[in-house]
């Protein structure tokens, strides 16, 4: 469960995000596949060159997978049930690299907000996409 002032954190980032989703989203994607290649092999149908299509519309879909996440706080798992099914039945991506990704969207997201995403807001943000992840691999067994 989250916080009043970790909501708002939540939310007041997700707000600053909302709109460059496929610009954030394909940064954080670059930035996962430059410093842990290995998660290059979840993607090998994609173009992952810079700047690609493919990064910007796959970037803009977890980024806003994410901004429907945060105006269901109190219900992740509800909310984030389709895409549970999907990456833990079809895709079976390995559980590590969530951790991976999560890294690379708040190094994005201090890259561009850099005063505003502030250490509160950082652990509000780490906690959250903490949270997001486990609904993501809840159904792996
Ligand atoms: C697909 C979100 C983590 C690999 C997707 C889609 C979304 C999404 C929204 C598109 C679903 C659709 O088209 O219906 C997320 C979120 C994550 C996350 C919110 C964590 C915060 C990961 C990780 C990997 C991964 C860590 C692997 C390193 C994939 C792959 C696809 C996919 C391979 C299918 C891509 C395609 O062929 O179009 N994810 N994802 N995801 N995700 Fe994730």
């Amino acid at each position: 469960t989250f916080s009043d002032a970790e909501k708002a954190a939540i939310v007041s980032i997700w707000g600053k995000v909302d709109g460059h989703a496929d610009e954030l989203g394909a940064e954080a994607l670059e930035r996962l596949f430059l410093s842990y290649p290995q998660t290059k092999t979840y993607f090998s149908h994609f173009n992952l060159s810079h700047g690609s299509q493919d990064l910007r519309s796959h970037g803009g879909k977890v980024l806003n997978a994410i901004g429907g996440a945060a105006s269901h706080l109190d219900d992740l798992s509800g909310a984030l049930s389709t895409l549970s099914d999907l990456h833990a039945y079809q895709l079976r991506v390995d559980p590590g690299n969530f951790r991976l990704l999560s890294h690379s969207i708040q190094v994005t997201l201090a890259a561009h907000f850099g005063a505003e995403f502030t250490p509160t807001a950082q652990s509000a943000w780490d906690k959250f996409l903490a949270a997001v992840s486990a609904v993501l691999v809840s159904k792996y067994r």
